[in-house]
């Protein structure tokens, strides 16, 4: 079985798994909402599902008791630990021809497409960066918090973070394979403006969505005008970032996946497609997120607050 088939079969299938969740309202008001969208309403599916009109029943019993399978919001730390500590085994599987790499590269069939050893190299070094920023904002910017997730949430979170750890490389295996390592490795050649473009989009979307986590953080300190405690820890965000978008974080790491599959082209291709196929699964996943976010802020702070405002990507969702 070809490798990366699977990988990219993966992600177009969890991709499809989420949208076929979020076109069902039985399961769409039960599994998808998660941290602040459902915050204090572990209950809150079952009468938004009656209204909807959904029949009840032992399915929707068995449903709900799947759907109280929930786990802390700030489990998030754990992907970005896990992807984290991924880059690194990979780089030495990688380095040494290891038995997990080679187990992975014999289901690989041998072509002539493939990333070079410097872009291997490049794209990894993106991907360490990703994780350790996400998990440097989880431990250190992040305020406490008590939302919570459905657990199959955050299970096809870490495994996104797993298929990802092998998707940044797993079209250079051939030429992983003819690379021997030496000091030449660490000389800076000038870059493609193809990869020059992709880091810059990547600088540029990191910094971005770094703001906006840091801003986010910031809402949960906010005090009432009169000076007196804060009574919900939520607030509409005035940043001007979020006056476009009501998730500028989650087209920001739209963005980082985008120069991650730009900067993983294999040489004569026109994309690397199994970083399209995780930008495509990452498009879904925080698509349906973002629309629940929107009905969120709509149902707390009115519908003047999300008016003129895209959900996601700003002039298209
Ligand atoms: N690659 C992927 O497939 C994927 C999937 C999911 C997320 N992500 C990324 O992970 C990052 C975090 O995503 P997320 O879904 O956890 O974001 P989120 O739901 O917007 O929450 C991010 C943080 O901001 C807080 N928050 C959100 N809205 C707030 C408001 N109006 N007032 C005060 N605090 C608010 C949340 O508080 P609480 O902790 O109290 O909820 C949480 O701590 C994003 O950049 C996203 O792109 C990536």
């Amino acid at each position: 079985m070809d490798a990366i088939v699977l990988l990219r079969s993966a992600y177009l299938g969890a991709a499809g798994l989420v949208l076929f969740v979020f076109a069902v309202p039985a399961l769409r008001l039960r599994f998808l909402d998660y941290g602040p969208r459902s915050t204090g309403t572990e209950k809150k599916y079952d009468t938004r599902v009656e209204k909807q009109g959904v029949s009840e029943g032992a399915v929707g019993t068995l449903l709900d008791k799947l759907a109280e399978l929930r786990v802390p919001h700030s489990w998030f730390t754990s992907f970005y630990a896990v992807s984290v500590t991924l880059s690194l085994f990979w780089a030495a599987e990688l380095l040494v021809g290891g038995p997990s790499f080679q187990a992975i590269a014999q289901h690989v069939p041998s072509t002539d497409l493939s990333m070079s050893f410097s872009q291997v190299l490049v794209v990894w070094i993106m991907m360490l960066g990703q994780g350790s920023r996400r998990l440097y904002e989880c431990m250190a910017i992040s305020k406490p918090s008590e939302s919570r997730m459905w657990f199959g949430h955050w299970a096809l979170g870490i495994l996104f973070y797993i298929l990802t750890s092998v998707a940044v490389w797993i079209e250079g295996i051939p030429a992983i394979r003819n690379h021997t390592p030496s000091t030449q490795d660490f000389l800076i050649q000038g870059p493609s403006a193809r990869t020059f473009i992709s880091i810059l989009i990547f600088l540029l979307a990191s910094g971005f969505q770094h703001d906006c986590h840091a801003y986010l953080a910031s809402l949960k300190e906010s005090k009432k005008p009169d000076g007196g405690a804060a009574t919900s820890h939520y607030r509409l965000p005035e940043h001007p970032a979020f006056s476009i978008s009501l998730t500028p974080h989650y087209f920001a790491e739209c963005l980082i996946y985008l120069s991650l599959a730009i900067a993983a082209t294999p040489k004569g291709g026109l994309m690397n497609w199994t970083l399209v196929t995780a930008l495509v699964f990452v498009m879904a996943n925080l698509g349906v997120t973002a629309y629940g976010t929107g009905q969120w802020y709509e149902r707390k702070f009115g519908s003047d607050a999300v008016k003129g405002k895209a959900r996601m990507i700003p002039l298209v969702f």
